[in-house]
């Protein structure tokens, strides 16, 4: 394709010659008589112009003043700019400030053409650099949204999968039906509550639904047992954090799980199993799920008892606060009425 070039110099001799030389060699020349039509030209034509030749001096607007306006303006065309005879300094001011480079007047018909020529093929190979960065960053752009795609389906599906298994624990103990749901409902509104990182809220979520998990190795027998549990079945019920922890462990993607699974019997005092862990001790997300597991436990109808009303509840939980409970947590519950989720 025919490269376009256009000069700007306000001697009409030197307009002449440069379009005489320059058609010589094929290209197609736009001669323009000072800045003013130049800029005027750019306005209506700036994507079909291929390089500008520039004169230094000229009246009204300088070849440093258009210069700096072409760079900012129409970045992407090359400029050389002309200048007196043996002014380097001029020249060497005019590379410093983004010329592609500079000829000094009068100019030797070879001297201009392999210039011209030079400058119009870095441009090219320029742009092309630039156009395969921008369809890398093009690219980057979409491989980054299929990642997100792709990790939403996975939370979706790990979502599925523990709301699957809390089902399975649900469906052993009829008392307990939809009791992983709420305790997760709670959870993640303390989480919110208590401003937690959007991981930490993940891990109350799943940790939540999976807490009982440990229930599916223990007898539907003594899940259910309408009467007092005797000293060998409770002890038994108090394995239920171990085998849950057991249960998760073979599986990578609820590692985060496993306090929760493991720990959420524990006490503020200490007098909490399987390990009878303090106070700080005791993670907070943890320590979020035995508050919400405990409240909606008694909100609830159980094998061997009914359900207490939400104040009385509430009640247990300033009661307990401190030595079952964290008692900043009692309280955010209380503040945020999170008990009437
Ligand atoms: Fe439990």
């Amino acid at each position: 394709m025919t490269k376009h070039i256009v000069t700007t110099d306000d001697d009409p001799a030197i307009r002449k010659i440069l379009q005489i030389l320059l058609r010589k060699e094929g290209y197609r020349i736009t001669p323009c008589q000072n800045g003013n039509e130049l800029l005027d030209m750019l306005t209506h034509e700036a994507s079909d112009v291929d390089l500008i030749l520039l004169d230094i001096k000229m009246p009204g607007l300088s070849g440093f003043e258009l210069l700096e306006i072409i760079q900012h303006t129409y970045p992407r065309i090359p400029v050389i700019m002309l200048t007196a005879f043996n002014d380097l300094d001029t020249g060497m001011k005019a590379i410093r400030l983004g010329a592609s480079d500079y000829l000094a007047k009068p100019v030797p018909r070879e001297t201009l053409v392999s210039c011209v020529k030079r400058v119009i093929m870095e441009s090219e190979s320029n742009q092309e650099a630039d156009d395969e960065r921008s369809q890398d960053i093009v690219h980057q752009k979409e491989l980054e949204e299929n990642l997100q795609t792709a990790l939403l389906a996975l939370k979706n599906t790990t979502l599925a999968t523990l709301e699957a298994f809390s089902e399975t624990i649900e469906q052993k103990d009829a008392y307990t039906k939809g009791h992983c749901n709420r305790v997760r409902n709670i959870a993640v509104a303390m989480g919110k509550a208590l401003h937690l990182s959007p991981e930490s809220i993940q891990t109350l979520e799943g940790g939540a639904l999976l807490h009982d998990i440990g229930k599916i190795g223990i007898s539907e027998k003594i899940l259910n047992k309408p009467t007092s549990l005797t000293k060998e079945e409770y002890a038994i019920i108090r394995m239920h954090p171990i085998y849950g922890e057991r249960i998760v462990s073979h599986i990578d993607l609820f590692k985060a799980y496993e306090p929760i699974i493991r720990s959420h019997h524990e006490r503020m005092d200490g007098t909490g199993y399987p390990d009878g862990l303090k106070g700080d001790d005791i993670p907070i997300e943890v320590r979020i799920v035995t508050l919400a597991d405990a409240f909606d436990a008694m909100t609830s109808s159980r094998a061997y008892r009914t359900a207490l009303p939400t104040e009385i509840a509430v009640e247990e939980l300033k009661l307990c606060s401190g030595t079952q409970f964290d008692p900043k947590l009692v309280n955010i519950f209380i503040d945020k009425e999170i008990f009437l989720l």
